[in-house]
This record gives structure tokens, C-alpha cells and sequence, in this order.
């Protein structure tokens, strides 16, 4: 299953980054540290045409403490960006964003040359909770108004420095489906668009070859060797009480349990990605997309020529028949 839903404020984001992006000296995009390759945005790079970047992964008291500082190094090992880890209910994140933007755009953030930056995170990544932290008040969500009336948000952080605020944005199609599962996990997309327990069987599946113990010592169950996720989800729900008549395990109600724990951290403070496992799942992803691309093409084609929108190429053995044009 591919887990797909409808970007909702897609389009209109994607137009306000890009009028916006010309005047802006830092973009800050907000990361899971839970998943932060699957909750980058593929097309932010381009779409901010390689600006200064700080990436800021958030909720980094959920994440696997041994493993924030691997994303670290490799998004600070990136040219023209910096990193940094943040819980965004802190109560002073403040002062550390706001340095890391002036390391990054040193001769910006005087009242003649103001520090302008750009914050985007995809839903639900905490960014109403780091805007609010940062101006200290409750801060409108940005493009939660019926009908899509405000796209972005100015705020004044400081003297000298301002930020615009864009909506929460999801792309519209992932090529890495695993990225999809780590998604749903998470809480980024609406319970709607993925199914339960096929999620909670992928979260099972990582965890089980990563965080057993945490399994163990949550759930009572034996993490035994070779044990499938679905086993584990079965005896996850009797434990839970979560049987039906005749015994049988109510796997929707063991997978929302799942689910849950994993994303208030009960379970523990786990990380579904490193920056290599994300690596691998990329290049496995563009490498399928890109074989689907050529079958598409190849279809396309095909129409075009049986509706006769274009001619019918020519056979390319047809210069190497003997007598034929081309026969030297
Ligand atoms: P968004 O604007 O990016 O969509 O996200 P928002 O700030 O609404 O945050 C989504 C949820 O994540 C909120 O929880 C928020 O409290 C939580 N959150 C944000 N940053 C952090 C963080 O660094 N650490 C932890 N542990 N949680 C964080 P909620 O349960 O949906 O709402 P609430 O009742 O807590 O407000």
C-alpha cells in the first residue's frame, strides 16, 4: 500500500515560498527528529533556490538521543546549512535560533538590513508551538482559515528580525514508502489516509530489529528471535485486553495502542531513520520512480500514436537491410 492524500494548501504554499524567497536571507525548515529524512520536504531546496538553511529538529525529547546527533552532523556537514535539536515547548529556544540564523546570514539583522526568514515544516512538526514559544503569545495558524484566505504571516521577533510563517505542507506524492509509514506513525497525516494496523505492523517491524528491549519492557511479550510483526501485534492485544468474541485479537485496537504509545514517547524515546538507512530507502525509492516514469512515458507514446498525435517512428533497423538507404 502506498499511503497518498490531498495536499492541501500545496499549491498556494508552494507559490507563496517562491514570490517570497527573493527577499528572504534564512530558511528554516522544521524537522521531526523522530523521522527527519522522511519529514524533510523533497522540493524545499529547489523551491528556496539553495538559500542559507537551518534545520531544526524538533520534538528531539521524543527522538533516540543517540541518534539526533547523527542527523546533526550530516545536515551540518551540508554546504550553506546548519543544524541544530529543539523541543519547541522550551521556554527559551529563542536565543539559540535566532544564533544559528545570524551564523548563517552574519551581515543581516540591523534595523537597516533586517534578518528575514522563512519557517516551513510539514503538518503537525510543532511550528505553531515554536512560533508561539517564540513570540510569546498564541499565534493564528497559518492557513487554517476556511477557504485558504492567508497563506503566510509576518511576525516581528525581534528588532531586526522578522519571520514569515508558511502552512503546514505535505508533498503530493512520496517516493519512498517508507517514508509514507514514518509519516502516518508520527501523526503528519490524517488518520483517513493510511490504515491502522498496517502502519502499527511497519512500526512494529523497525522496531523490532532496533528497539526490542522497549517493546519488551512496555508490552510484557518476548521479543524472540524471528518473531513477525504480526505476531507481536496479536500478543500486544490480548495483553492489552484488546479481544473480540471467541478470543479473537481486536488488531485495529492493539495497532491504535501501538501507534499511540509510539507517538506520546511511552514506548521510549525512539528514531525510526538514520541518516544511512534514509540514504538507502531514497536511492531505492528514485530508482522504482524513475523505472515508473519510463513505463508511463512508454504508455503515453503509445496513446499518442494510436490517436495519431504524433507519427509513428521510424524502425531504426531499417538502414542496416541490405540495399536500403544508409548502406555504404
Ligand atoms: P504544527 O503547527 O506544525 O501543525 O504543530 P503544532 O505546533 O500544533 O504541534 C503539534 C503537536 O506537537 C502538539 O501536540 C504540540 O504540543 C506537540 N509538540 C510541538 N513541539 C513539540 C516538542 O518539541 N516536543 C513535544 N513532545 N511535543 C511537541 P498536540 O497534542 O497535538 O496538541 P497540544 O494539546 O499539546 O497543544
Amino acid at each position: 500500500m502506498a499511503i497518498q492524500w490531498f495536499p492541501g494548501h500545496m499549491h498556494l504554499t508552494k507559490k507563496a515560498i517562491s514570490e517570497r524567497i527573493k527577499e528572504i536571507d534564512v530558511v528554516i525548515e522544521l524537522l521531526d527528529a523522530r523521522l527527519p529524512g522522511s519529514s524533510a520536504n523533497p522540493m524545499l531546496a529547489e523551491l528556496t533556490s539553495g538559500k542559507p538553511a537551518l534545520k531544526v529538529l524538533n520534538k528531539r525529547d521524543l527522538a533516540d538521543a543517540t541518534r539526533t546527533p547523527l542527523w546533526l552532523d550530516h545536515y551540518n556537514s551540508l554546504p550553506n546549512t546548519r543544524a541544530i535539536e529543539l523541543d519547541a515547548s522550551e521556554a527559551m529556544p529563542a536565543r539559540r535560533l535566532i544564533d544559528a540564523c545570524h551564523a548563517l546570514a552574519p551581515t543581516r539583522g540591523t534595523m537597516v538590513k533586517p534578518m528575514r526568514v522563512l519557517i516551513c515544516g510539514i503538518p503537525n512538526v510543532g511550528k505553531s508551538t515554536l512560533i508561539n514559544t517564540l513570540t510569546g503569545k498564541r499565534a493564528t495558524k497559518t492557513g487554517d482559515e476556511a477557504g485558504i484566505t492567508k497563506v503566510e504571516q509576518r511576525l516581528v521577533l525581534a528588532d531586526g528580525f522578522y519571520l514569515w510563517d508558511t502552512p503546514g505542507m505535505l508533498w503530493p506524492r512520496i517516493i519512498v514508502a517508507k517514508s509514507g509509514y514514518n509519516l502516518a506513525a508520527s501523526g503528519a497525516i490524517g488518520r483517513n489516509a493510511f490504515d491502522e494496523e498496517e502502519v502499527a505492523l511497519e512500526l512494529l517491524n523497525y522496531l523490532i530489529q532496533h528497539y526490542p528491549a522497549m517493546l519488551e519492557a512496555r508490552y510484557k511479550v518476548e521479543v524472540t528471535p524471528g518473531i513477525t510483526d504480526e505476531q507481536l501485534l496479536e500478543e500486544i492485544g490480548r495483553k492489552r485486553g484488546a479481544v473480540l468474541t471467541k478470543g479473537r485479537v481486536n488488531l485495529q485496537k492493539a495497532a491504535e495502542i501501538v501507534i499511540y504509545e509510539f507517538r506520546g514517547a511511552t514506548l521510549g524515546r525512539i528514531t525510526l531513520e538514520t541518516p544511512e538507512e534514509f540514504a538507502g530507502w531514497l536511492a531505492a525509492g528514485q530508482l522504482l520512480d524513475a523505472e515508473r516514469q519510463v513505463k508511463k512515458d512508454k504508455i503515453e507514446t503509445n496513446r499518442l500514436i494510436k490517436f495519431k498525435k504524433i507519427p509513428r517512428p521510424a524502425r531504426s533497423d531499417k538502414s542496416d537491410k541490405p540495399g536500403e538507404p544508409g548502406e555504404s
